[in-house]
Order: C-alpha cells, then structure tokens, then sequence
C-alpha cells in the first residue's frame, strides 16, 4: 500500500486533482495495488484557515507520505498579502521542505495535438525533450534579498530591489548527477543552458558540468546560452534531447517548451530528492483563478504527473504506459477541453475528460 498526499491548492486545484485522482484509483483496480489518500491544505486555501500558506500539519503530511500530487495555488485575491503570506511561498516552501531539488519537465507531443501547437507541424513533429530544473537554489532562494533604501551619491534615499544568483558547487554537482542519469536512459544528449558569458555563477555551473560529465562517458555534453536557447527551442526543438539548467532560467525556459506541445495544461512535472525520499508531482501550469469551479479545466497534466509519480515512486513503469496510452487514445478519439478544442473537436469538461480516461484504463485491461 502507498500513502499520497494530495495537496489540491486553489483556483482549478481541486478539479484537476480530483480527476487524477479518479484515474489512481482506476489504475489501483486494475493493477490490485492500493492507495491511501490524504488531503492537506496549501496555498491560499490554507491562509484562509490557518493565516499561514504551508501549515506545519501539511508539511508533516507530506513528509509522511511516500508520494505528493499538488494541483496548484494562487489567487489575484491574495497579490496584496505581504510576500511570506502569499501562496507561491509556500509551493516554494515545500519544495525547500522536501529538498526537491531536482524538478523534471518533460515535454511530450501528442500526435494528435500537433495542429494544436502554435508552430509548425514540420518544426515539432517527433520533439521529445526533458527539462531538468534545479529547483531549491538561485535568485529564487539565494540570501541576501530585499528591497531597501540606499542613500545614493546626491545624498538622497533610493529604494534598491535585489535578489542574489547563487549555487555552490555541491548544488550543481548533485543536479548534474541527476540530468546526466536522466540523459543516459535516454538519447545520451545533455545541452546545459547557462550565461557563462556574463554571470560567474554560470561560469561555476559549467565547469561543474563538465566535471561531472567524466564520470559519463556514454552522454554527450553540450552549452547553450539562455537567451539562444530561448531562440533553438522555437527554431529548432528536436534538436534537444535532456536540457539542464539553473532554478529561474528552468521556470522560463519550461513555460516556453509548453508551448510547443499546443497547451500548458498538458505538460507534468516530477520535483525530487535523493533516492529513496518522497517526492512531488504537479502540473507545470498555475491556478487559472478565472477557470475556478467552471469544470473546464484541462486535467491532463495533472493525470500525467500522477503517471510519473508511478513511474518514478512507485517503480511502477506499466501504470505509467497505461495512463499513458489512455490519455493518447483519448486524444486520439476526438476528445478536447476548452484549451485545445477545434471544430470538429468532440468538447468535454474536466470531469467528462477524467471518465473518458478512466474508461481507456479499463478497456486496456
Ligand atoms: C512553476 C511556477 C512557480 C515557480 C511559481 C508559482 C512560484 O511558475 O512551478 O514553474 O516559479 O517555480
Ligand atoms: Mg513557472
């Protein structure tokens, strides 16, 4: 039996939860595995009941689990709060509490969505690309911080704003190890994105690269500055095959990947540890606060980040293709939320296209 906390969150949170949830569950019978959830508080939801975004008891549930599936959290009602008390600080919160350092953000095209994507059929057909994100380091967590008045050289005061980039050596070495175990289970490619024409960090992040590169001789290491590696992966996406890269330029560089699959509510996302220890799954995208309580939502990235959670997690590679081969024959039938409707399209909600999902799972069997 496996314990999984599900941490829903706000805005469309709970729907799309819910909805992979449904699909553990269809899986769980199928297989004759079982599941113990839990549901805990974060985000904006959790500010409301407890003045706090990531309460004590969510941490301890999370950290009791063998699995976390986390929708998302936000709300434009909470941009006034003081920045502790906000919802993103506690999806960073946790990430620091968990020491998931290392999030990967694969980024998979569907055949049949190729006409969803907003660049040519030509350019994305056959893309297949891993992010790996470093995700507890960098100007997200890097000390000193703050905004603060500064007597400038007239003798008046100036507010400055600043944020440190900063990684030592052993937080690029342990993501290193990661990306390059993650690109010799696949193409054996690596493309590490840095700024090392300018930043010192990045400087440090490269030579760190290709120390650890050593110890695998079987994948090939390449660099890319950030700014063309914004540029190659519209102009030129099956190109990469695992990309690695620091905690902010990983946050942009995967919202501009989405893109090349048609939707952001497609792509999943795995954040984890040293082996062994839980580890997080949800979707790449935010909390849509517009779309709340509308069940019209995309569930799939949500589905497919419980899909990796048993890949990764659970060891469980067959629950992964199952979940997997559902959703691509969902697709496949016709079957599209709002985000990738076309005419023609047969229009489901969030919760028809969980059902639709579920089905696929048992006609599998
Ligand atoms: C993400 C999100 C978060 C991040 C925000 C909500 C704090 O954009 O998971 O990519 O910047 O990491
Ligand atoms: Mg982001």
């Amino acid at each position: 039996m496996y314990k999984i906390a599900l941490l829903k969150g706000d805005g469309i949170g709970p729907e799309i939860v819910s909805e992979a949830k449904k699909v553990l569950e269809t899986i769980a019978n199928v297989q004759g595995i079982k599941f113990e959830f839990t549901d805990a508080l974060i985000g904006g939801c959790a500010y409301e009941k407890y003045k706090k975004p990531l309460p004590d008891e969510t941490v301890k549930i999370a950290h009791d689990s063998d699995a976390v599936l986390l929708g998302a959290v936000g709300d434009w009602k909470y941009d006034t709060l003081p920045p502790e008390l906000r919802p993103e600080r506690a999806l960073l919160g946790i990430r620091k509490e968990l020491n998931l350092y290392a999030n990967l953000r694969p980024v998979v095209i569907f055949d049949e969505l190729i006409s969803s994507s907003a660049l040519k059929p030509e350019v994305i057909k056959g893309v297949d690309v891993v992010i790996v994100r470093e995700l507890t380091g960098d100007v997200y967590f890097g000390t000193p911080k703050g905004i603060e008045v500064r007597v400038d050289e007239d003798g008046n005061g100036v507010r400055y704003g600043y944020n440190n980039m900063i990684y030592s050596e052993k937080e690029i070495e342990r993501i290193a190890h990661v990306a390059f175990r993650t690109a010799s289970s696949r193409n054996k490619k690596l493309c590490s994105v840095d700024k090392a024409n300018v930043l010192d960090v990045s400087r440090l992040w490269r030579e760190i690269m290709i120390d650890v590169s050593k110890s695998y001789s079987d994948v090939e290491l390449t660099h890319m500055y950030v700014d063309n590696a914004a540029m190659q992966l519209i102009a030129n996406p099956r190109q990469f095959d695992t990309i690695v890269t620091g905690n902010i330029f990983g946050d942009i560089l995967s919202d501009e990947a989405s893109m090349i699959s048609g939707s952001l509510g497609l792509l999943p996302s795995a954040s984890m540890s040293d082996e062994g220890s839980v580890a997080l799954y949800e979707p790449i995208h935010g909390s849509a606060p517009d779309l709340k309580g509308l069940n019209v939502a995309n569930p799939i990235a949500t589905i497919l980040s419980a899909a990796m959670m048993m890949k990764y997690s659970f060891k469980n590679e067959q629950a992964y293709e199952i979940i997997f081969n559902a959703v691509k024959s969902t697709l496949k039938d016709g079957y599209r939320t709002k985000d990738i409707f076309k005419d023609g399209d047969k229009l489901v909600t969030t919760t028809q296209m969980g059902d639709v999902i579920c089905q696929k799972i048992l006609e599998a069997r």
